[in-house]
């Protein structure tokens, strides 16, 4: 595998609410799972809504929240020999929230803050999902808006961080506003990133002032997509768009311009 390819690695996807975060996860899912070079592929929601499942076509109500809420309560109420056995089961309770689906797993995070900072619950996690997440070659984040989110929860490290906009000027800001984070080291610098412009209606060619309102690469433009609207209208899940669906062929060139990207 090339070392700066997209597969084999963290990739973070961030924006404002609603600009497509995931249906772009799911549709990079689809592309992912697909190619051999991805390798064991994780999946994490990392929005605490958890909407991810219904796109991907997940079934699955579990999440690390609820292992968290489980420590909490015997943390509160247990006997010593329950706080212990509780530690004991945390790496199985862990591995429990995972969910395999085909070709890929899936683990959503869930609520994570519900009852204010408990900071040694949220190490003991930490390190127990770090080892989780290095069982896999390629792990996909889709992230709320903010990114602190995911270095907190989810790994301190990210290789690929991939911001989603449409065309709204508050889609816009919010990238700015992530750049500016990241450069400013509130949290850990990524190796790479870039923009993903999604939603967008007309072709590439009518819209290249939109390019140019970033410093960042721009990586991708998906366009508005009928099919996908449709699709998530329904509550189809979006890993069953036909193959050759435009967004879905937009995502595959988004892939290769990441990769062909220096870092
Ligand atoms: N390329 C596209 N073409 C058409 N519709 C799209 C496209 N991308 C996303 N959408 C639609 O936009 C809406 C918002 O998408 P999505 O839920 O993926 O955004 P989000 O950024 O994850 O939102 P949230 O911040 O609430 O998690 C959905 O109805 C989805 O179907
Ligand atoms: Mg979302």
């Amino acid at each position: 595998m090339a070392e700066k390819h997209i597969q084999g690695k963290i990739v973070a996807v961030c924006g404002k609410g609603g600009v497509g975060k995931t249906a772009f996860t799911t549709m990079l899912t689809r592309v992912l799972r697909d190619d051999p070079e991805t390798g064991r592929l994780l999946v994490v929601d990392a929005d605490p809504a958890m909407g991810l499942l219904y796109a991907l076509g997940v079934d699955t109500s579990r999440s690390i929240g609820a292992v968290r809420e489980k420590i909490l309560e015997a943390a509160e109420k247990g006997t010593a020999g329950e706080k212990a056995e509780v530690a004991e089961q945390l790496d199985y309770l862990i591995l429990n929230a995972l969910q395999e689906a085909e070709g890929f797993s899936y683990l959503a995070m869930g609520h994570m803050n519900a009852k204010g900072c408990f900071c040694s619950v949220n190490d003991l996690l930490h390190d127990s999902l770090a080892q989780l997440v290095n069982q896999f070659d390629t792990i996909l984040i889709d992230g709320e808006a903010g990114i602190e989110q995911i270095n907190r929860q989810v790994t301190d490290h990210v290789n690929t961080l991939l911001l989603v906009t449409d065309s709204s000027f508050r889609g816009q800001q919010t990238v700015k506003t992530i750049e500016k984070l990241v450069a400013d080291g509130y949290v850990p610098a990524c190796e790479r990133m870039g923009v993903v412009l999604n939603r967008i209606p007309g072709d590439e060619s009518s819209n290249k002032d939109l390019k140019k309102v970033f410093n960042l690469p721009v990586y991708g433009f998906i366009p508005f997509d009928s099919e996908v609207e449709q699709f998530d209208r329904r509550g189809e899940s979006l890993m069953k768009l036909p193959e050759g669906n435009a967004a879905l062929r937009a995502v595959r060139a988004t892939i290769a311009a990441v990769n062909a990207s220096e870092r």
